[in-house]
């Protein structure tokens, strides 16, 4: 096999290991994917500035995401089904994570549950948090948290209704896949990844299977989400919720200047800029170009950061050259995770980490603490003129 040198290496072979409705279920935007793909064209529009003649020894990518160390300003975002791309997905991932010195965040509707992860990896990582309508089930779910040594919370303000995908609905997707002609005849040419599954016991949603009462059976995303999410989650709840965690709070998924300020006035420790990687409201702006209007509101009150199309250290250095204080990775580890498992999300670090190194040092700058709006080219007309 030729070497792994990028993210999309990872996609393809991602693609021939991992069953179609694990992959679709990833590589999916809500219905006509315009935000999706936006996501990442509109990086793309953004040019660098090349600087020469700059003393480029002792580079160093190392930052800080609220108040903690990182070896470069990227944590895994959570992504829910993780656990049915590689076997116990997410504690390959959080392993990763950790040995490579960046934040894991784990999902709600992740397979292996908080407490395997905290097992297996026995340092903090972050928590996503869904809202449902069950307060005792929220309750448990921030005890559990707290039990398993979180160090913060990630609240998704972005999901009450599912945006609908339509290859997930065309696929039957659900955890543990549904046992059909089709997808039996699919899986059998992924032996890697059934073996794999056929060792582990963690199948279903390990945060919710067993955990919460008087629910449906949760294997299918779509329809669990429509009835058991808190479609009223409004700021006071948000209030709420912050009170009962007690820690830090991020909020994932704020894409509208009016609606940072408000996450300011709630006390959120970040806010994440985000569009759910173009799974929820199809045709809203990507993440990037919805990056600057924020940042004028808020940028100078809380702690930004950038999640939605990263797919290399250059949209990282990106992110961060326009203020974003860090970002968030989501299908670029999930790639590696179901090309390689638990090295393949090693390789996605590696990857990213090395081409924001050598953007940063060939834009003129040593640290990436120090990098600012000066070594970017930006369209006039990036952020567009609305009405
Ligand atoms: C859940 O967060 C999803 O986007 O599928």
């Amino acid at each position: 096999m030729p070497p792994i040198t990028t993210i999309e290496d990872l996609r393809r072979i991602y693609q021939r290991r991992v069953p179609k409705m694990f992959y679709d279920y990833a590589e999916s935007g809500s219905w006509t994917e315009q935000t999706f793909r936006e996501n990442t064209s509109d990086f793309d529009q953004i040019r660098l500035r090349q600087r020469i003649a700059v003393d480029m020894t002792g580079r160093s990518t190392t930052s800080q995401m609220i108040g903690e160390d990182v070896a470069m300003p990227v944590a895994l975002a959570p992504v829910g089904l993780t656990g049915m791309q590689s076997a116990d997905g997410e504690i390959k991932a959080a392993r990763a994570a950790r040995d490579f010195g960046v934040p894991y965040c784990l999902s709600t509707m992740s397979i292996c549950s908080i407490e395997d992860v905290a097992e297996a990896t026995n340092q903090p990582f972050w928590f996503q948090v869904y809202t449902l309508k069950d307060d005792d089930f929220m309750t448990r779910l921030m005890d559990r948290a707290r039990a398993a040594n979180c160090s913060a919370i990630v609240i998704t303000v972005d999901l009450q209704v599912l945006g609908q995908r339509h290859k997930d609905i065309k696929n039957g997707l659900s955890a543990p896949p549904k046992l059909t002609a089709k997808s039996i005849a699919n899986m059998a040419t992924k032996v890697p990844w059934g073996l794999g599954m056929l060792r582990t016991k963690r199948r279903f949603f390990g945060n919710i299977v067993g955990h919460a009462k008087g629910v449906s059976d949760p294997s299918s995303l779509s329809s669990w989400t429509a009835e058991n999410f808190d479609q009223s989650l409004d700021w006071d709840r948000i209030k709420q919720l912050r009170k009962m965690w007690g820690g830090k709070v991020i909020l994932k998924g704020i894409l509208d200047a009016e609606d940072a300020k408000k996450a300011v006035a709630v006390g959120a420790d970040a806010i994440i800029v985000s569009n759910h990687g173009g799974r929820q409201l199809d045709g809203a702006l990507s993440a990037i170009r919805s990056l600057p209007a924020i940042m004028d509101a808020v940028g100078d009150k809380v702690e930004v950061w950038l999640d939605s199309g990263i797919r290399s250290g250059q949209d990282v250095l990106k992110a961060v050259a326009m203020g974003a204080k860090g970002t968030m990775i989501g299908r670029a580890y999930i790639y590696g995770l179901g090309a390689m498992g638990q090295k393949g999300v090693t390789t996605a670090l590696e990857v990213i980490q090395k081409e924001l190194d050598t953007t940063m040092a060939l834009c003129g700058k040593r640290d990436i603490n120090e990098v600012g709006r000066d070594i970017l080219l930006i369209p006039k007309n990036f952020q567009g003129e609305w009405q």
